[in-house]
């Protein structure tokens, strides 16, 4: 595979500021870089030009030095140096109702209070026809929503290491990558149509751009010294749909390996001495902790219910399976709680949705995948994303409420009773920082 090193690009037809800004970082010395290309140029690329009618282009919301979706950190950078006038802030699905008033720098501030603070988009959707449930109540704290366009606040998804996916959206709703590609570009860019073949070539791009963390501060390379981190090795990763599957979905009947990560087995033997020995030896146990630790899980929708049991002793990885990659490698979307009304937080609306046949009500922040099916029992399910280049891409979760990766193993601590030791909590981090 023929393979181009990110260094110091200059993209043309950028629109904005940091759009089309990519990793410049020398492969050759002591960093290296968290992206490598393998096919269409980024110079040139439609994936980073203007082609609807709002000066937007998918490198307004996919960043490359942003884990290719876009940082709170990254976006207020932005306002400050346009005050608040970069095409990412537009009211179409940028602030926190459409009919957001942005009159000035301080009403902006407002009006992308959400994108500012947690990265978030607000995609709106309806009540599909048909729906086994109806919306019995609104709480929109910028009173917008109704059945007809729910608003969600989402993080964007990378639109990296895309050849692991398998399943498109946090919902699942797209069914290809060109037909996702289309749809952005007619919602987030508000064209008015779109030409297939700049489509292809956004698709194109892509697809053949992998990312990965490639550097840890303390261990160094990730890629040396026996480690099998950074983007390079990953784009040689095997993968297709249904590898390594916990529940019997593995095309060719091999069975599930909960040792889905093998990055860093070389370091459990010769982690290296002094302080990088130290480093490569903790993000070995925290790659030994996804892989084994033992896991009860209870109440997961999408799990629990489909193979009938209270508790399923698993791991991170019976989720998180795809080897090396940690996505789930069929579409299984899965309810663990992210969108509950008592994890709700006063900046998120609360859906109140009835039950048409039994009554039954439920409160939600983001009704998920339920929205796209119409079916009750997929309330509240989304896809685990990809974690490769997990670390670079803080906020988390589909709704950004966990401001770091400590955050994150702080809730599956609480939400799972892992009682983690504080050693476990940060090798389980240092893994996490290290993909
Ligand atoms: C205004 C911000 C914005 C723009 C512009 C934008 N996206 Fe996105 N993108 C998002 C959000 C938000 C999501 C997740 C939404 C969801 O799942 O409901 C997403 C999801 C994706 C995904 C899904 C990745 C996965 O893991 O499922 C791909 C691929 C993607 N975008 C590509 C593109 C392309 C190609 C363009 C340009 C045509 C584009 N995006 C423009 C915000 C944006
Ligand atoms: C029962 C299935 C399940 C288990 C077990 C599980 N996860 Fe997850 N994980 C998910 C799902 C589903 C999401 C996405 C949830 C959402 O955003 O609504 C997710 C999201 C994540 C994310 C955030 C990714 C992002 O881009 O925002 C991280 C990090 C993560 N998991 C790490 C872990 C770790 C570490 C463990 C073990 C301690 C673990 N997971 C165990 C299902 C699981």
């Amino acid at each position: 595979m023929q393979r181009l090193c990110a260094i110091a690009l200059v993209i043309s037809g950028c629109v904005s500021g940091t759009d089309g800004d990519l990793p410049t970082d020398d492969y050759h010395g002591n960093s290296a870089p968290t992206t490598i290309f393998t096919g269409p140029s980024a110079t040139g690329s439609p994936f980073f030009a203007s082609l609807g009618t709002n000066g937007r282009s998918c490198g307004s919301c996919h960043v490359a030095d942003e884990g290719w979706t876009v940082t709170p950190t990254g976006i207020e950078s932005r306002f400050d140096a346009t005050n608040g006038t970069d095409p990412i802030f537009r009211t179409n699905d940028g602030s926190v109702s459409p009919n957001a008033d942005v009159s000035s720098v301080s009403k902006r501030k407002t009006a992308y209070a959400m994108l500012l603070s947690k990265g978030l988009i607000r995609i709106g959707l309806p009540i599909p026809a048909g729906a086994e449930f109806t919306l019995a109540a609104v709480d929109d704290p910028y009173n917008f929503a109704s059945a007809t366009q729910l608003s969600l606040f989402r993080r964007p998804l990378p639109s990296t290491n895309l050849g692991f996916l398998s399943a498109i959206m946090w919902d699942g709703r797209e069914p290809s990558l060109g037909n996702q590609a289309i749809d952005a570009t007619l919602g987030h860019a508000q064209a008015t149509g779109t030409q297939q073949s700049q489509m292809d070539a956004i698709v194109a791009f892509e697809s053949s751009i992998f990312t990965a963390q490639a550097l840890d501060p303390s261990a160094g390379r990730l890629d040396l010294s026996g480690g099998n981190g950074g983007p390079d090795e990953l784009s040689d990763t095997s993968f297709y749909i249904g590898i390594n599957d916990p529940i019997g979905k593995n095309p060719t009947g091999a069975p599930f390996n909960p040792n889905a990560f093998t990055l860093y087995d070389a370091w459990g033997r010769y982690p290296g001495n002094g302080a990088p020995g130290r480093a490569r030896a903790a993000i070995y146990r925290g790659q030994q902790l996804f892989n084994t630790l033992p896991i009860s899980i209870t109440g997961v929708a999408g799990l629990n219910d489909v193979l009938g049991v209270t508790t399923l002793q698993g791991t991170c990885t019976t989720c998180h399976d795809t080897p090396n990659v940690g996505n789930h490698s069929v579409a299984m979307a899965l309810n663990i709680g992210i969108a509950d009304a008592s994890r709700r937080t006063p900046d998120m609306p609360l859906y109140t949705l009835k039950n048409i046949a039994t009554g039954a009500t439920v409160q939600t922040t983001d009704p998920g995948k339920a929205l796209i099916t119409g079916k009750w029992a997929d309330i509240g399910k989304f896809k685990g994303p990809i974690l490769r280049g997990v670390g670079l891409r803080a906020p988390y979760f589909h709704n950004g409420s966990q401001p770091t990766l400590d955050d994150v193993v702080d809730f599956y601590d609480t939400r799972f009773g892992l009682g983690l030791s504080s050693q476990q909590h940060s090798d389980l981090v240092a893994f996490l920082e290290a993909l």
